[in-house]
């Protein structure tokens, strides 16, 4: 192996710039050279890269986005588009490929392994912790963090004025985000999609806590629960209590990764560049029990990770 490609896909994640560094100089110091594809997948469309080096990849380790640009590419998604790619990988000799993103970015991965004789490798990097195969996505920690930041607060304002905040996080279509941001903020109610709560019980437990003399309440939503403007108007016209929403939206995508997301770039970088250098594509590395792993890219994109509920009880046991 001489020529690695790395590529950032999809929504943008802190930590994905420690990431590519770190592939950067631990591929460089096995002698491989490192092509970084600009754009997502539409770097692999129109050739257009930078070669990567120890140096020039210096002064991003503490960077949230990553400086190789990502962007949504429907055109990769074409089978017109996946053979654009694949001849790329082919005319500039690059023998693997890691792909930095999260489910979206592997199953391009997955299509473009079937039309291309590189090898690929997925280092999962998303603040929707949704990838089957981790325990840990890089970004997510540092996502938790932030809305962490933010939701507290929103609860000083939420206290003064004896309010109920329903703060809306991402996550897409599942929860991951919102169920760890809410136990860390000791959210009273935890709305995820994974588990169906009707408004009636929403409102049975805003009600019971204002009988208690708990006037004041955080409810953390995912997005992918719905519409939290009408939960939130539905709340207030139940149960008389002043509520407001709060979208925290993109600013919980950016920002400096975390210690812990770094670590796990630097993790994940080892990992995936020792798979290529050992000849194994078609690899999803990931943090399995504090143990770092890789699972076989095709069962990553099949299969879905699934959401701790006992977490959930856990965090009605602390809401009372
Ligand atoms: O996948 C990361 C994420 O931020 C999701 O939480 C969110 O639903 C989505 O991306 C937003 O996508 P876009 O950046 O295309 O608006």
């Amino acid at each position: 192996m001489k020529t690695i490609g790395v590529v950032t896909s999809g929504g943008d994640a802190p930590g994905m710039n420690a990431a590519i560094r770190a592939i950067t100089r631990i591929a460089h110091s096995k002698g491989l050279e490192v092509l970084g594809f600009e754009r997502g997948w539409d770097g692999l469309l129109t050739n257009t890269y930078k070669r990567l080096t120890p140096r020039n990849v210096g002064g991003i380790i503490q960077l949230g986005g990553t400086m190789l640009h990502t962007l949504r590419c429907p055109e990769f998604e074409k089978p017109e588009g996946v053979e654009q790619a694949a001849e790329t990988l082919e005319l500039n000799d690059v023998e693997g490929l890691i792909v930095i993103g999260g489910d979206g970015s592997f199953r391009g991965a997955l299509d473009l392994s079937r039309k291309s004789e590189t090898l690929m490798v997925g280092i999962p990097a998303t603040i929707d912790n949704d990838v089957y195969g981790t325990d840990e996505t890089v970004g997510f920690d540092t996502a938790v963090n932030t809305a962490v930041s933010s939701i507290d607060k929103i609860r000083d304002t939420a206290v003064s004025h004896e309010r109920i905040f329903i703060v809306e996080v991402m996550g897409r279509k599942r929860g991951f985000l919102a169920l760890e941001v809410g136990i860390s903020v000791g959210a009273e109610v935890i709305l995820v999609p994974e588990n169906e709560c009707k408004l009636e019980e929403i409102i049975a437990i805003v009600k019971e806590n204002t009988r208690k003399g708990k006037r004041a309440g955080i409810i953390v939503a995912a997005e992918g629960v719905g519409d939290t403007g009408a939960i939130g108007q539905e709340i207030e016209k139940q149960t008389g209590s002043e509520v407001r929403r709060s979208i925290l939206g993109y600013a919980q995508r950016g920002g400096s990764p975390t210690a812990r997301s770094r670590m796990l770039a630097g993790l994940f970088a080892e990992k995936a560049v020792d798979l290529l250098c050992q000849d194994q594509g078609n690899r999803v590395v990931g943090l399995l029990h504090g143990a770092i792993i890789s699972t076989d890219l095709e069962e990553t994109c099949k299969k879905q990770k699934p959401l701790d509920m006992r977490l959930m009880k856990l965090a009605e046991m602390l809401a009372i």
